[in-house]
């Protein structure tokens, strides 16, 4: 129980390590308090009672006068993407400050400025701001690709079309698997270009083709056998969601696959995280996989699958067939 009553003061604790960032300071190097409060212009004995609340979480040790990471601090600094999403964080804390008023639906989130794209293709004009949320996506996408992909079978697939891809790198993952693969990544015209740019410099630049435009708007290109769908559901409305599952099923031949994965309710992380931070972004939610399940199926998929996801605080799946 006093674990949940700390609660916010850990997240500080944390926000605030890899603010002044330590774990990347203390990866290859123990170092004083002095030095690491100098470095980061805090007083000492503040300074001081961070690190112990570090050392308290379990983030860090304490050794002959020595800050050094932990095991879990090591691999705060080591997986992609997660320092750069609780730096963005103070963003959802502000959001979440007044919690009644939060769950009212009184407060002007200002997470819903921070994914601008979700209100549409014209939102994501500016280059700059497609690019600061296309890298927090993209740095965390290797675990989600990872986990994703542990839990399908592509083999026997011509081509997959990645809905929604971002800058490709779910596309790149799938490329190095399956070398055979023709990939296709469809997503805005302010993010799709990145991709190109990712896949510059790979041997498998010549498998990748890229169509910018809105799923909103624009119909999905037809030719793939299985269309994927990463992370992109739980930004949007039920209705928006539904109207593009159909799109999906159009674009599809008969016996095509669509794999949605992204972290869904039903467990810890789901419920009393994504759950909060969708609502933080206003036009989203996040679902369970058996919600999904039934807007895919309303969408006139079946064979629906779910298989049983190893982190479902990375990613969780649902996999359907167009049978007709
Ligand atoms: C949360 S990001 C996920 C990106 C990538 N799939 C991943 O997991 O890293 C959602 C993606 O959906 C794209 N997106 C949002 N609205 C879209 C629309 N109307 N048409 C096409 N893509 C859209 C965004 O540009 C963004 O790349």
């Amino acid at each position: 129980m006093f674990d949940l009553v700390a609660g916010f003061c850990h997240s500080q604790i944390l926000m605030a390590l890899v603010k002044f960032d330590i774990p990347a300071q203390l990866l290859n190097h123990d170092a004083s308090v002095t030095q690491l409060a100098h470095r980061a212009k805090v007083p000492v004995e503040r300074m001081k009672v961070l690190l112990d609340g570090g050392v308290a979480l379990g983030l860090l040790r304490y050794r002959r006068e020595q800050y050094g990471l932990s095991r879990r601090g090591a691999a705060l600094a080591g997986v992609p993407g997660l320092q750069g999403m609780i730096r963005h964080h103070d963003v959802l804390y502000r959001d979440l400050s007044d919690p009644v008023a939060f769950f009212r639906g009184e407060v002007e989130t200002e997470l819903a400025d921070f994914w601008p794209y979700v209100f549409g293709a014209g939102a994501a004009r500016d280059p700059e701001t497609a690019r600061v949320y296309s890298d927090l996506m993209s740095d965390s996408q290797g675990l989600v690709a990872a986990d994703t992909l542990s839990m399908v079978d592509l083999s026997g697939t011509r081509r997959l079309m990645d809905v929604g891809g971002g800058t490709g790198a779910f596309l790149a993952a799938v490329a190095r698997t399956y070398p055979k693969i023709d990939l296709h990544l469809f997503d805005l015209p302010a993010v799709a270009p990145a991709a190109r740019h990712r896949f510059d410099g790979m041997q498998e630049s010549h498998r990748l083709t890229i169509t910018p435009g809105s799923f909103r708007d624009d119909a999905l290109p037809a030719g793939a056998d299985i269309i994927t769908l990463v992370r992109v559901l739980y930004d949007h409305a039920d209705d928006t969601v539904m109207a593009l599952l159909k799109s999906v099923f159009r674009s599809l031949p008969t016996g095509g696959r669509l794999i949605v994965s992204e972290p869904m309710t039903g467990n810890r992380a789901g419920d009393a995280y994504f759950a909060l931070y969708c609502m933080a972004m206003r036009t989203g939610r996040a679902r369970s996989a058996s919600e999904i399940a039934s807007l895919a199926s309303a969408a006139g998929f079946d064979r629906i699958v779910i298989p049983r996801a190893p982190r479902p605080f990375v990613t969780s799946v649902v996999e359907c067939v167009k049978s007709s």
